[in-house]
C-alpha cells in the first residue's frame, strides 16, 4: 500500500541556533501582533495557536503574559521541535507543541478546552480547506464569545494593496492552492459557522489583524 503524499508545507526564511528557529519576518511583526492580540486575551486565556512556526510569538506572549496557557501547534516537526526549545526557555510549565495539520477532517477531535484560537501567517500559504478547517474547529472548540485571531495580508477588491496582489501572484505560482484570500471569502466562512467579524486592524506592510467572536445565537449549526 502506498504512503499518501504529505502535503507541501511552506516555511519562511529562518535560521538556527540549536534547537530554536528564529525568523526575521517574525520578529518584525510580533510588537505590533502583541499590541493588539494581548489586550483581548482575558486573565488566565487558554489560547491555541495554529502553525506556530518558529515558536517566537508564543514564546514573547507567555513572557509577557505568566497568566496565559498557551498551547503551540504546528504539522511540521522541526517547527515543533523549535517551539519545544522557545518554551524550555520560560519559567514555569508550558504545554508541549502538537501536530495539529488543518487540512486533516476533523483535525480538531479531542482538541479542547480553549478560549481562543491564534493564526497568524498560515491561511495564504496553504490549500484553502485550512481556513475551512480554522474556522469549523473554532465552531467546535470555542463556547459563545470564544474568540479568533487572524494575522496577515488579504485582498479586499480596489483597495488591495499591490505588494499582495504580487504575493498572491507569486504564492500561486509556487503552489496553485495557495494564494492570499479575500477578506470577504474569510468573513464568509467564518459567518457560516457562527462568528463575526468585530475587528480589522490595519497593520505594517499591508497586513491585516482580523478578531472574530463566536455569535451567541446558535443558529449556525
Ligand atoms: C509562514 S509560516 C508562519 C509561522 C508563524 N505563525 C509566524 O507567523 O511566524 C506558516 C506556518 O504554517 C504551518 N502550516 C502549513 N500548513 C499547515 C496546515 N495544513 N495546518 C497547520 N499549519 C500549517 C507551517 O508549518 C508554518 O509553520
Amino acid at each position: 500500500m502506498s504512503t499518501p503524499e504529505k502535503p507541501e508545507i511552506a516555511l519562511e526564511k529562518r535560521h538556527s541556533e540549536e534547537a530554536r528557529l528564529f525568523s526575521s519576518s517574525t520578529a518584525r511583526n510580533l510588537p505590533g501582533i502583541f499590541d493588539v492580540l494581548q489586550p483581548l486575551l482575558s486573565q488566565g486565556a487558554r489560547v491555541l495557536e495554529i502553525g506556530s512556526g518558529t515558536g517566537e510569538h508564543g514564546h514573547a506572549f507567555c513572557a509577557a503574559r505568566q497568566d496565559l496557557d498557551w498551547q503551540c501547534s504546528d504539522p511540521d516537526d522541526r517547527s515543533r521541535e523549535s517551539q519545544a526549545a522557545w518554551l524550555e526557555a520560560l519559567e514555569g510549565d508550558c504545554r508541549n507543541p502538537i501536530d495539529l495539520d488543518l487540512t486533516k477532517l476533523g483535525w480538531f477531535d479531542g482538541v479542547a478546552g480553549f478560549d481562543a484560537l491564534v493564526c497568524m501567517n498560515v491561511i495564504h500559504i496553504s490549500p484553502w480547506a485550512v481556513a475551512r478547517g480554522l474556522a469549523a474547529g473554532a465552531r467546535a472548540m470555542l463556547a459563545p464569545g470564544g474568540l479568533v485571531f487572524l494575522y496577515g495580508p488579504y485582498m479586499e477588491g480596489e483597495r488591495t494593496a499591490e505588494s499582495n496582489r504580487a504575493f498572491d501572484q507569486s504564492l500561486k505560482s509556487r503552489n496553485p492552492e495557495w494564494g492570499v484570500r479575500t477578506l470577504d471569502s474569510v468573513e464568509r466562512v467564518f459567518a457560516d459557522c457562527g462568528f463575526k467579524l468585530c475587528q480589522r486592524v490595519e497593520m505594517p506592510a499591508n497586513n491585516l489583524s482580523l478578531v472574530f467572536r463566536r455569535d451567541n445565537d446558535d443558529a449556525a449549526s
